[in-house]
């Protein structure tokens, strides 16, 4: 309730200086608020810029101790691995995302026994990055077949459990896919490897610079509207997650991140669940390229971050995580 009135009130008072401000802060960021979005690419000795992504890099495989271990010296609690597959290993099924040795199988292995538990690894469940089409499952007609699909998510799923992965993170929007994914796991010793579902995704243009750097980008037949949400969508979003709940997922994403706070507040009231946000390439892109230009002052970062953790989500996937030194200061 809001009492008093000016002039005796003066809400202005705890603002008159910074030790004032700090005092009753509400909201605040620290490194356990965020997770590290990493790109992997073939080849030695490469850390490759992504054009339409300032200061976000693609690394070789030979180059991922040195970021995972600025990424633990930084106190992040988790990475997510993203691979950019060449193309001549996609194909029309995204058999790739079965072999146990493509980039992300060969990352975790190298992470895991090397920095054992003292950082958390996730995966992408999702066929994207290894498909000809770009699109996250089997396509059939232009379409994108839900139970064929979930079939190979499931061995995707497991074998990354297998080589060491801690937290799966289905991006594909199939229906049933949370389920038919923990049935397995559990069935294969791995009822502790954890699942976060993104279950809230919507078909947007802001994951634009993203299929730049995992290589999708001129491959993309069409859009993805027939399996991600519609943007126009809000209590469509407590149903996805409802369902997610039942199926077995221990956290949920929503995504993008920035022009759906409301949706990430929705389900936090809604759900006692984990509630994660994902800052997009597109919304990194749009503010990065503006500081660049001067358009704008590198605060809008922090503002937009805290917004997030405003709207209250637990973490933030973000291309800024290995940075935040510099920005939240
Ligand atoms: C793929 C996937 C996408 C992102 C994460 N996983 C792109 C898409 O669905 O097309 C987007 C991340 C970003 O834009 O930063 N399933």
């Amino acid at each position: 309730m809001i009492t008093g009135k000016y002039p005796s009130l003066r809400l202005r008072r705890n603002r008159k200086s910074s030790w004032a401000r700090r005092l009753i802060q509400e909201n605040n960021l620290t490194p356990n608020d965020f997770i590290l979005p990493i790109f992997l690419i073939d080849g030695k000795n490469k850390k490759l810029p992504i054009k339409t992504m300032p200061d976000v890099y693609r690394y070789s495989l030979d180059k991922l101790n040195y970021v995972v271990e600025k990424a633990i010296k930084k106190g992040l609690p988790m990475i997510a691995l993203f691979p950019n597959t060449e193309k001549k290993k996609k194909n029309e099924i995204g058999s790739e995302a079965l072999n146990e040795d493509n980039l992300v199988c060969r990352a975790i292995q190298m992470i895991k026994k090397r920095f054992k538990n003292e950082i958390g690894i996730m995966c992408d469940v999702a066929l994207d990055p290894y498909t000809s089409h770009g699109h996250d499952g089997i396509l059939k007609n232009r379409y994108v077949l839900n139970d064929e699909t979930i079939k190979v998510l499931i061995k995707q799923s497991l074998i990354q459990a297998e080589m060491g992965c801690d937290v799966l993170a289905p991006s594909d929007m199939m229906d049933g896919r949370i389920g038919e994914i923990r049935k397995t796991l559990d069935k294969n010793g791995f009822e502790m490897t954890q699942i976060l579902s993104y279950a809230v995704k919507y078909a947007s243009s802001f994951y634009g610079p993203f299929r730049d750097a995992v290589g999708s980008k001129g491959l993309l037949k069409g859009n993805k509207k027939n399996y991600q949400m519609d943007f126009r969508n809000n209590t469509e979003a407590l149903r996805e997650v409802a369902l997610d709940i039942k199926e077995g997922a221990d956290m949920v994403m929503v995504k993008p991140g920035l022009p759906y706070l409301d949706i990430i507040k929705l389900v936090k009231e809604n759900f006692k669940i984990p509630v994660m946000a994902y800052q997009v390439s597109g919304e990194y892109s749009l503010l990065s390229s503006a500081i660049k230009k001067g358009l704008i002052d590198k605060e809008v970062i922090l503002e937009s971050l805290i917004s997030f953790k405003r709207a209250g989500a637990n973490a933030i996937v973000s291309y800024y995580a290995d940075r935040l030194d510099e920005i939240v200061k």
